[in-house]
């Protein structure tokens, strides 16, 4: 290969890298938020809480789990921001629907919000999900 040609292949391989690659600083920032505000419902190691697709007695869902096995992956970031900060509130869910998600807005600043969800995307790993977010998050830009 010459000289130039490796020099683009190398490029071409950095900037796929530095676009995908996290903050340490803010997953840091976003594991301490979580542990603090979420992991009591969503779980310490993002599990959510058992049986979490039943109903509860009362009707509302339980917390799903974060990490791969739920569906906050499903979501582009906007919603999952969203959701952070207003609660399961219409326009995110139907009028009058009924949650245990409380709304962060009056506790976290945005950027602490950022970092949480930065923090939970961190565990999403695998090719398969990776591959399926950035389609997702493709089709919400359009
Ligand atoms: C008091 C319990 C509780 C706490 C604390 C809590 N959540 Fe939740 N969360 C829930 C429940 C319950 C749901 C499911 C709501 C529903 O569908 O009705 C949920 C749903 C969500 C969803 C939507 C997931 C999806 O796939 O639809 C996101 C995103 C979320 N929570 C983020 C957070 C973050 C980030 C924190 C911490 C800053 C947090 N939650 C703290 C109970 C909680």
């Amino acid at each position: 290969m010459t000289r130039s040609l490796l020099l683009i292949a190398l490029c071409g391989v950095l900037a796929a890298c530095t676009a995908d690659t996290p903050d340490p600083a803010q997953i840091a920032t976003g594991a301490r938020v979580y542990e603090q505000h979420c992991a009591a419902c969503h779980g310490a190691k993002l599990e959510g809480q058992p049986n979490w697709r039943e109903r509860l007695p009362n009707g509302r869902l339980p917390a799903p789990p974060h990490d791969e096995s739920g569906h906050t992956w499903h979501h582009a970031d906007e919603l999952l921001f969203a959701i952070t900060k207003h609660g399961m509130v219409a326009p995110y869910a139907p009028p009058g629907y009924e949650s245990d998600m409380p709304g962060f807005g009056d506790r976290l600043t945005d950027e602490e919000i950022r970092a949480v969800l930065a923090f939970i995307a961190s565990h999403w790993t695998s090719r398969q999900v990776r591959d399926a977010r950035a389609e997702i998050l493709r089709n919400a830009r359009h």
